[in-house]
């Protein structure tokens, strides 16, 4: 069965019992700052799980594309992969155990023919101190369905991993583990959720290789949570039913749920009895283009770059770009590493990236057809980022040449010369020990991680002593200039902003308040409270008065001084800001008293009024009911 049927079937199986079939969610999670990457099919529906009522009822189904960042250096077994598709069933409040353990088992064995003899199970062991019980129902259910295929399924209790390679299989089928390995929430065990968090025990599902010999490295005896690589996790099926509150106790949820999470492409690769995941029929043709175009052909260059071209293409696909931060930069290590390994491990040669994209794209036309009306961006991006890394390497390969020329066989490179290979070349150090592997020498990581805090330090020092002590942090906390040119416009902007606000306070009365105030090269934005549209009379006033203030060129300075007292002045404050017990207090003016404008905050600001030019009200529209927004920009 190819991987593409096994998600319909396994689609149509959900469908036939009741489920709406819903698409996969964007792998950028919308609303959702604490992730990066959808990493799993529950996800995009939290809330549904704690209650909400969702649009294709309390029964969906669905296959979800994943991205798992911290995976990235697995890759390169036969089993990990960044990107994945899970298969995904739930129930917001409606069936539970009773139906969905039976309903994967039918799945994994009359429609995917897995024989039950190769499926073990694993189950919760219980939290004494949480008061949540092991599940024994989950055990009953099991038993019974394994009874029916002939097998006889004994519970052994396992609970920590440290247990589980002491004792092994010791003849079972069903295996209790603790917190740590059959309790879900987005953010692992019950100890570690914040309050609020749903989550509950699991039930996993996993297949055993037995071609694959236990290896000892692992521990003395194998088990399903064994990482040796002979049990593979294929399906998982949590109860969310609880909750944890704001003193650390657990309650249970409303409604009783059902997150069902399994992998497609192991269960593709269980269905063929093939460990290794990149023999599946949407990656093996892959791996055999890479192998046959390379000049030195290497398993794991090739399973890396056959799983970092796939989730690049779905990244971008999703509207992810390169770039040094967050999103961007996975998607940037992906393409780099793809393309380290690709044109100088193995050496791939010719237009070797842009058909192989196009085969990833034509293979995952039916499943996700955004691919193909993405094929042009897609190609675009990754070939750029690859022609600019193609750049980096040219000079960063030579200094990587001498500094291993200098390192002694089996010795380790410097972090100082790793750190210089990276800030100067881009290398990251992945590349460094990868290339540095090849020459049977190492990389020091850890004083390599002294480096780059030692840099960082260093870096957050010389921006503190060139922007006044305060970096260029406006009212959002963000450093808004990156140059001595930006800092002087961002600056004049600054001052500009503190006149406005004393300027409109003088035109339209103390009502004004501020309500937020944005600042970037281009211009000021200022929200602040106000009932109505100013009329077109107002706006000139408050111009003409800010450009008054400009003209009459008066200092501006800071006194510092306790919080209580620098109230007491009458210096404005932004209601919302947490501020120190001593504050600066800026003003424009000759003396604080005679100020036009004064307000708590950081700098910096011109020396003198007249430094920040023309100031010019560009807009002026609402942005909420009693809060208005202006946008100023100045001329020189
Ligand atoms: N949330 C569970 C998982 O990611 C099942 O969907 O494994």
């Amino acid at each position: 069965m190819s991987t593409h049927e096994i998600r319909k079937k396994y689609l149509e199986f959900f469908k036939k019992r009741g489920h709406t079939v819903i698409p996969s969610s964007s792998l950028l999670p919308e609303g959702d700052v604490t992730t990066l990457f959808t990493g799993s099919g529950m996800q995009p529906l939290i809330k549904y799980l704690l209650g909400e009522a969702h649009p294709g009822g309390k029964r969906l189904t669905d296959a979800q594309k994943c991205v798992r960042a911290e995976d990235i250096d697995e890759v390169g077994d036969n089993r990990h992969t960044t990107f994945f598709e899970m298969l995904g069933n739930w129930s917001f409040g409606d069936y539970f155990k009773e139906e969905q353990l039976p309903w994967f088992f039918e799945f994994l064995t009359d429609e995917v023919d897995l024989d039950p003899q190769k499926v073990y199970v694993t189950v919760f062991a219980g939290d004494t101190e949480r008061q949540i019980p092991r599940d024994e129902e989950s055990v009953a259910i099991w038993k019974a369905l394994f009874a029916k295929k002939g097998i006889t399924a004994e519970a052994v209790v396992l609970d920590t991993e440290q247990r589980a390679s002491e004792k092994g299989m010791q003849g079972g089928r069903i295996f209790y583990y603790g917190v740590k390995k059959n309790w879900w929430s987005r953010a692992g065990t019950p100890e570690n959720m914040p309050p609020r968090e749903p989550g509950g025990p699991d039930s996993e599902v996993f297949y055993e290789f037995t071609s694959v010999p236990h290896d000892p490295a692992f521990g003395a005896h194998c088990h399903p949570n064994c990482d040796c690589g002979r049990f593979v996790e294929i399906g998982n099926s949590v109860f969310m039913e609880y909750r944890k509150n704001e003193d650390g106790s657990f309650s249970k949820l409303a409604q009783r749920n059902v997150d069902f999470g399994g992998g497609l492409e192991r269960i593709a690769a269980a269905s063929l009895d093939d460990p290794d995941i990149f023999n599946i029929d949407i990656l093996k043709p892959l791996i055999l283009a890479i192998r046959a175009a390379a000049v030195r052909p290497h398993i794991r260059s090739e399973r890396i770059i056959t799983d970092h071209i796939r989730a690049s293409i779905f990244l971008i696909g999703d509207g992810v770009i390169p770039s040094n931060k967050e999103r961007g930069y996975l998607l940037r290590r992906l393409i780099r590493r793809a393309v380290m390994h690709g044109q100088y491990l193995i050496g791939l040669e010719g237009d070797f990236w842009g058909s192989t994209i196009d085969v990833v794209i034509d293979s995952y036309t039916h499943a996700y057809p955004e691919l193909s009306e993405k094929r042009v961006l897609i190609r675009e991006v990754f070939m750029k980022e690859q022609a600019a890394f193609a750049r980096t390497y040219e000079s960063g390969i030579k200094e990587f040449e001498k500094i291993a020329a200098e390192t002694k066989p089996g010795g380790v490179i410097s972090g100082a010369d790793t750190f210089l290979l990276l800030a100067t070349h881009g290398f990251p150090i992945e590349l460094t020990e990868e290339l540095a592997a090849q020459k049977g020498i190492g990389v020091d990581k850890e004083s390599f991680a002294r480096e780059v805090a030692h840099h960082r330090e260093l870096s957050r020092a010389g921006q503190e002593k060139k922007f006044g002590g305060h970096g260029l942090l406006l009212d959002t906390g963000e450093l808004k200039a990156r140059n001595e040119e930006e800092l002087k416009k961002v600056t004049r902007l600054h001052t500009a902003t503190h006149l406005l606000q004393a300027a409109l306070r003088n035109v339209l009365g103390n009502e004004v308040g501020q309500k937020g105030s944005d600042i970037t090269t281009e211009r000021t934005r200022f929200d602040f409270t106000f009932p109505r549209k100013l009329t077109k009379e107002e706006i000139q006033s408050v111009e003409n008065l800010v450009n008054k203030y400009i003209k009459m060129d008066l200092p501006v300075q800071y006194k510092e001084l306790p919080k209580e007292e620098a109230v007491k002045t009458g210096a404005l404050y932004f209601f919302k800001e947490k501020y120190p017990e001593v504050v600066k207090v800026y003003y424009a003016g000759h003396s604080l008293e005679d100020a036009v404008s004064k307000e708590f905050c950081g700098g910096p600001h011109v020396a003198h009024t007249r430094e920040v030019g023309v100031f010019k009200i560009a807009k002026e529209e609402a942005v909420a009911a009693g809060v208005r927004r202006i946008r100023g920009v100045i001329e020189p």
